[in-house]
Order: C-alpha cells, then structure tokens, then sequence
C-alpha cells in the first residue's frame, strides 16, 4: 500500500544554524523558512535528489513540536512520510487492521498541499509516520 518515501522530518531547535548546517556543511539545496501556523511549525524544505527532508521548528505556544523538543533537546527525527494513493483507503485499512490514526482521522492539508493523516507512533515500531497523498 504505501509507495515512495516522500519526506524524513527533524525536529530543530535552532532553524537557521540547521538551514546552514544543510547547505554550507552538507551542500544541500534549502529552501527559505516558511510558517505553517495551521500545523504549529515554520519548516525548511531540503531538497534531495530522491526524497526531501523536512526542518522544522515549533510555531506558537501550542506547537505539537514543544513535547518533542523538550524530550531531544538537541533534535532529532520526528516523523518519516509515506505516499500512498488514497488517503481514504489508506485510512480505512489501517484502521480495519487496528492501526490509530491521529487526531479526528479526517485528512488536513500537509506541508506540501495534499491531504495527510498521521499514524500512532507505538504501532509503527516508535516511529511517528505521515501519510501523503500523491
Ligand atoms: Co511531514
């Protein structure tokens, strides 16, 4: 069911030392910061031959990236995203599998303007996964 690896996510607690670590160190090719404040983050988009990867960085008091922080201080990964076809389907096999979806199960528009659901990390091996619609 799921198809490519759309985007690996890291939690950072300093964006801009983060963009520059990507581009200057790393010699990727980052994007400007953008603030999503429907999803509580501002996010780098780091763009890579075969995948993206995500920096992002709490936005607001209620950020959901606020635990996270708190807990990894110095960063690390907070979710990985899988595409997948149809979201709806999707949804609807791994909730008939016993996964739990988050939040009211309904799809929210991503960081890149499809629909996404996010899945309970303590059914995916401690991993938070993201699902995109392609
Ligand atoms: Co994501």
């Amino acid at each position: 069911m799921i198809g490519r690896l759309n985007h690996v996510a890291i939690a950072v607690p300093d964006l801009a030392a983060a963009s520059r670590s990507y581009a200057e160190v790393l010699g990727a090719q980052v994007s400007a910061s953008q603030a999503m404040p429907e999803h509580g983050v501002t996010v780098v988009f780091v763009t890579l031959p075969n995948t993206k990867i995500e920096l992002l960085h709490p936005l607001g008091p209620d950020s959901p990236l606020r635990g996270f922080l708190g807990k990894n201080p110095a960063g690390g990964i907070h979710h990985v995203c899988y595409e997948v076809a149809d979201i709806l389907a999707a949804r609807d096999r791994l909730k008939g599998q016993g996964a739990r979806v988050l939040g009211d199960g309904e799809p929210k528009i991503g960081a890149h303007g499809k629909p996404v659901l996010f899945l309970h990390p303590k059914d995916f091996c401690g991993t938070l996964i993201e699902l995109e619609q392609a």
